[in-house]
């Protein structure tokens, strides 16, 4: 068996979607992965290829001045709430990432505006930031140990990176992304950014921290900047407050209702629910409160989002793990479909779920994973008399589906896992894992 994750409780063998009939490929696959990562892929769009250069161009931090980290965070805090540093002048980190929302955006779009007129969508629902950002490990894919495992089971599914797909290795490559994006905050360089710093309220905090020549080089000035706003994404304690009524239930401090018990051993319940298996609900062996999520990647087969306007047009398709977003692993087809493992902490307070914000309502959300097979139809377009199951991946792809792991593995006609009475005790459940300053008035 590989290696599981740290901050997982005790190990559950899964059996997942990702295992199935890697075997006979296997060799080919790695030996194509080999070639694909000498020969990077070139970017499909103009952001990513922005983003990127702009990456390279930044100096590693260990080029800048130290700076102790109570100054450092400090300045991150300040830089994530200023809307000046977009194209717009009116979209800051915390437009999309809101603290008085867990971190995640008010209101129930399943994409949010962005760009130089605020009238383009972003590209995905915009995830929590809260919890997992200083627990994120790097982008792996973990194989078992030795051939003879290999062949007879597969590899384990790819964990870890920053984004649905994982293709940031640190939180300063990926705060490029935002601030170069077309979509989002929609400077046209890093030297954009930098003359919006330079003429910030604080800039000249910036030039006390890190010198009075800080501004004369761009490179120089953006580092500091992506190194300010990661060192408060990592250290800052609004991103982690372990205020919701589980942390305290797990301290001791109070009970759960008989109907939150009876949702959490739905949730736990490995031949139905199955949930914890890859959103875990336990202590660490260290005794760190769970995350729910195990940062691994999978293809549920969330149906396809017309709230989106990319998708108005046929031949588009968010691949996640493959792609277009992510360009280093577009020759993995098994990769297709694939997007990274969610934490469930808040998620009563999300107004979009899934990565294309495709579900507004939790109850919804639980409904669709226990009857996706059950009653297709109920959730995918038919075209000619067929439903078209899995309608967000082209059909030659639907197989890298997840039909292994339970919830999922119901057939057309079958009850499904759960009733609507025992939905409302999971969705009760998972409201006792948002924070105290999440819940509105008499929550
Ligand atoms: C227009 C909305 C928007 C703005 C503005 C925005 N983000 Fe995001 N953020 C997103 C979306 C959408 C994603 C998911 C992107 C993906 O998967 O490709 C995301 C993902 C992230 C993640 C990855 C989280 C994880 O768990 O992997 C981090 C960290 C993040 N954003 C930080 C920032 C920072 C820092 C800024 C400001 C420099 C910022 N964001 C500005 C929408 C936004
Ligand atoms: C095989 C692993 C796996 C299992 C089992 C699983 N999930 Fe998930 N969950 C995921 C992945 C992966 C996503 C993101 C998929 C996507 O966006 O395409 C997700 C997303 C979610 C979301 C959306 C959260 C958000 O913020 O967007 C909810 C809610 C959720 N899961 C609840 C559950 C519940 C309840 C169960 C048990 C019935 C469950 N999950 C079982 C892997 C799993």
């Amino acid at each position: 068996m590989a290696v599981r994750l740290p901050q997982q409780g005790a190990p559950v063998l899964k059996f997942r979607a990702f295992r199935r009939g890697a075997a006979p490929a296997l060799a080919v696959s790695v030996l194509v992965m080999l070639v694909a990562s000498v020969f990077s892929m070139g970017a499909t769009t103009a952001a990513a290829a922005a983003a990127t250069s702009a990456a390279s161009a930044a100096p590693a931090a260990g080029s800048l001045p130290a700076v102790d980290a109570a100054t450092l965070r400090e300045l991150g805090r300040l830089v994530f709430h200023d809307p000046s540093l977009s194209g717009s002048g009116r979209l800051a980190c915390s437009s999309c990432h809101d603290p008085a929302h867990a971190y995640a955006p008010a209101g129930n779009l399943a994409v949010q505006w962005g760009g130089a007129h605020l009238d383009r969508q972003g590209p995905r629902a915009v995830p929590s930031l809260r919890y997992v950002l200083n627990r994120t490990p790097r982008w792996s894919e973990e194989y078992v140990a030795n051939l003879a495992e290999r062949l007879l089971e597969g590899p384990e599914p790819p964990a870890g990176g920053f984004g649905w797909d994982g293709r940031f290795d640190s939180l300063r490559e990926q705060a490029v992304f935002p601030l170069l994006s077309v979509d989002e905050m929609a400077n046209a360089s890093a030297a954009d950014v930098v003359a919006k710093l330079r003429q910030a309220a604080y800039a000249d905090r910036f030039r006390h921290a890190f010198g009075a020549q800080v501004f004369n080089d761009t490179a120089t000035a953006f580092a500091a900047l992506l190194a300010a706003i990661e060192r408060f994404e990592l250290d800052d304690p609004s991103f982690h407050p372990y205020t919701s009524r589980y942390d305290a239930y797990l301290d001791g401090k109070v009970e759960l209702t008989a109907q939150e018990q009876r949702g959490r051993q739905l949730f736990d319940d490995t031949r139905r629910g199955n949930c914890a298996t890859c959103h875990p609900d336990r202590r660490g062996a260290d005794g760190s409160h769970p995350l729910f999520t195990d940062y691994q990647f999978e293809a549920l087969g969330v149906p396809r989002n017309p709230e989106i306007r990319a998708n108005a047009d046929p031949a588009h398709y968010d691949l996640g793990l493959c792609g277009p977003l992510r360009t280093d692993q577009s020759s993995q087809d098994r990769f297709c479909g694939l997007f990274k493992t969610p934490t469930l902490r808040n998620v009563a307070t999300r107004g979009a779920l899934f990565h294309n914000g495709r579900f507004h309502d939790l109850k919804q959300a639980l409904q669709f994973y226990v009857s996706r097979d059950t009653d297709a139809a109920r959730w995918y377009p038919a075209a000619d008399g067929r439903v078209e199951q899995y309608d967000d991946l082209p059909r030659q792809l639907r197989g890298n589906v997840d039909v292994t792991d339970e919830p999922l593995t119901r057939h057309p006609g079958e009850p499904p896992a759960w009733t609507d009475a025992q939905i409302d005790d999971v969705v009760a459940f998972l409201k006792t894992l948002t924070d105290a300053d999440a819940r509105g008035p008499g929550g």
